[in-house]
């Protein structure tokens, strides 16, 4: 439920994390090899298209596990993409340069055990980063450059990938491989089919599809309904917060916010990210502009009776009543 309300739609991608979820709560994830075990808690590898809840999802784990979002290490793994990349995850060794500074993965882990750790498009990495990512899945320790070890054991570890939603074709273009108006089916199997090959053949480590086989997760595309959903739940935030901090009340009439929400959920191939973006020009920046015109007082009710585009710029129009 907690996860639910966060992350909309995506049923199967949430049945699927509540239960690895599970069990790493009875710490039962790779008991079947060894009891004494530093494996970590949870592995989970979220792909899919952009901006459809993985980021999102691992914020809610983390806050469900930890009891804050702020226990969430983040790697952006683009900038760990040259050889010795490494260097910055676990430290250099004695006599090269930044060997003090140990590495950034081993320093967060050994300050604090309790984590989740999200290696985000993890298909940038240098090759050489996997056998990090092998020994942290297997051993669940790493030793820094300095020599000291650390434990994986309470730590959930997040991978995110973007494989399979986009292909190169022969004359070198980038076009989508899935796309809004396949069904699910389709678009777990072409991704699922672009992340065994990226492993088995692209770059011959068939060993990380091994470990972490079980634990992927197709996220799907998000689709009007769930759109809607979003978009409720953003504009929400936006009116509470308005109430929170400057205690004014903002009430749409209702042909305001249906344009509204057509427009930041006419277009789809951005997720929630391209909803949020469009709400911000379509609704947050002319409400910016109208407030400043009005100014409103303390306790006072606005209510937004028009909506149009002026010189291709959203405008909103409103009228200020006071509470008495
Ligand atoms: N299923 C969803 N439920 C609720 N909010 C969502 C959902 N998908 C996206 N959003 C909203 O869109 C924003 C972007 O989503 P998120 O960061 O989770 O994308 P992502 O899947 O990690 O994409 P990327 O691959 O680009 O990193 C979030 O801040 C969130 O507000
Ligand atoms: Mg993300």
């Amino acid at each position: 439920k907690f996860i639910k309300r966060r992350v909309k739609g995506q049923d199967l991608a949430v049945r699927k994390s509540v239960s690895i979820l599970k069990r790493a709560f009875f710490n039962l994830s790779g008991s079947q090899y060894s009891r004494v075990s530093n494996r970590p808690k949870g592995v989970l590898f979220l792909a899919g298209p952009t901006g459809v809840g993985k980021t999102e999802l691992a914020k809610a784990i983390t806050e469900l596990l930890f009891g804050s979002e702020t226990s969430y290490i983040r790697f952006d793994m683009s900038e760990f993409s040259h050889e010795h990349s490494d260097q910055r995850l676990i430290g250099a060794p004695p006599g090269y340069v930044g060997y003090d500074v140990g590495g950034e993965l081993t320093n967060a882990i050994k300050q604090n055990p309790f984590s989740v750790v999200l290696f985000d498009e993890i298909e940038k990495a240098h090759p050489k980063i996997l056998d990090i990512f092998l020994q942290i899945l297997d051993d669940g320790r790493l030793t820094s450059g300095r020599g000291e070890t650390v434990y994986f054991s309470e730590a959930f570890i997040i991978f995110t990938s973007n494989l399979g939603i986009y292909e190169i074709t022969p004359e070198g273009r980038k076009i989508q491989r899935v796309n809004p108006d396949m069904p699910y089916t389709e678009v777990s199997k072409r991704v699922m089919e672009a992340i065994e090959d990226y492993f088995k053949f692209k770059i011959s480590r068939p060993e990380i599809l091994n470990r972490i086989g079980e634990n992927i997760i197709v996220f799907d595309f998000i689709r009007p309904d769930v759109a809607t959903e979003i978009f409720e739940k953003m504009l929400s935030n936006v009116l509470i917060k308005l109430k929170e901090s400057h205690k004014i009340t903002i009430n749409l009439e209702d042909k305001v916010r249906n344009v509204i929400r057509e427009e930041s959920c006419k277009d789809l191939t951005m997720g929630g990210r391209g909803i949020g973006n469009k709400l911000e020009e379509v609704f947050i920046n002319p409400l910016s502009e109208l407030l400043f015109e009005l100014m409103p007082p303390k306790n006072s009710v606005v209510i937004i009776n028009d909506i149009f585009k002026e010189n291709n710029v959203w405008k909103l129009k409103g009228t200020v009543h006071s509470i008495k």
